[in-house]
């Protein structure tokens, strides 16, 4: 005798007719690191496939992107001059200013979301205004400059701005700083829910923001409380974030669940760079299907509430889909 669930089981049509999550192209942000020069196109040793580049191979990059059909990326900027106040962050020549104009110029159909935070900007790594007192970040003066820096990126035509700095408060900052110049319509994703995470580790080697003192955890949030994981992401919801995000994903994926409960806004999860780099070593020593993996563990977000998914993988997710289509 068959148990239910398995007469829909064993043809391959009816598998896919009864299928309750799906993962598509269109889920997927690609990030992307900018850095001064011509014709740099760096591998990072901790993340095989993902590259440091110049803005003219980004440029180039972007037609790849598009051919995939990726049209939505998160830039991060990597300037070569670093400060205390993360001055090149501030500049409409800096970085991240002239990558997002590069671009747009030959991208026009291509939507740049923007990073927005210090720690690859300044000296000492941290996420904003050192207070030397207390030995941390503080809070109100960075959100004064993270203002200027969204203005920055407005201006240089940024499609989404993603504050990724734990701030508080500065979801209604930067919402009050682009409505009161003008980018009303101007969307904001918010890190809203952002641990505290070892599995950024490689991510410090592409960015070169690891803090030279201290480390993140007066800002950022202690993976073990789960209440006050939704009470963040809701807090962002109520000062006028237009998408939530858990992150890391791969340790998280009750908390997606949870946040999604509690919220109505689109929710991101950001599948980060120690995940990335996890699957890619252990597939380069042959120890799991590497591609099977990648795709169980993008319908795993998906299964558990994420909307959509920032992650490294997105091109070879793209490639695998379109193959299994034809
Ligand atoms: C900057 C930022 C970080 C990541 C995205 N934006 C690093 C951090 O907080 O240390 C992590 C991304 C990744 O690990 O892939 N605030
Ligand atoms: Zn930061």
């Amino acid at each position: 005798m068959f148990q239910r669930f398995r007469r829909t089981r064993t043809n391959p049509h009816l598998r896919r007719l009864v299928r309750q999550t799906g993962v598509s192209v269109d889920d997927f942000i690609y990030p992307l690191f900018a850095r001064p020069g011509k014709g740099i196109k760096d591998e990072v040793p901790s993340m095989p496939g993902v590259f440091q580049m110049s803005i003219d191979e980004i440029v180039k990059e972007c037609f790849v992107l598009k051919q995939l059909g990726i049209f939505c990326i998160i830039l991060f900027g990597i300037p070569d001059v670093k400060d205390s106040v993360g001055s090149d962050a501030l500049s409409q020549n800096g970085i991240i200013a002239q990558t997002i104009k590069a671009i747009k110029d030959t991208h026009p159909d291509m939507f740049v979301i923007t990073d927005l935070c210090f720690c690859e900007y300044t000296d000492h790594g941290h996420c904003g205004i050192i207070d030397h007192v207390h030995e941390t970040v503080d809070n109100d003066a960075t959100l004064e400059i993270s203002s200027a820096q969204a203005l920055v990126h407005a201006k240089a035509g940024a499609d989404m701005i993603a504050p990724s700095g734990m701030m508080d408060g500065i979801i209604a900052s930067l919402r009050k700083t682009l409505d009161d110049n003008g980018y009303e319509n101007l969307p904001i994703m918010s890190y809203s829910t952002k641990f505290a995470s070892g599995y950024y580790g490689p991510f410090r080697d592409v960015a070169e923001s690891t803090p030279s003192f201290g480390d993140r955890s007066s800002y950022q949030m202690d993976p073990a409380n789960r209440r006050e994981a939704i009470a963040e992401s809701v807090a962002d919801e109520t000062q006028g974030a237009d998408i939530l995000m858990v992150k890391p994903a791969l340790a998280y994926l009750d908390i997606i669940r949870d946040v999604k409960q509690n919220i109505s806004l689109p929710l991101a999860v950001y599948n980060v760079s120690g995940e990335y780099a996890m699957l890619k070593l252990a597939g380069k020593h042959n120890l799991i299907d590497y591609e099977r993996v990648v795709m169980e563990t993008m319908t795993g977000f998906k299964r558990a509430g994420a909307d959509i998914i920032i992650s490294y993988h997105a091109k070879e997710v793209a490639e695998i889909l379109q193959r299994n289509k034809d």
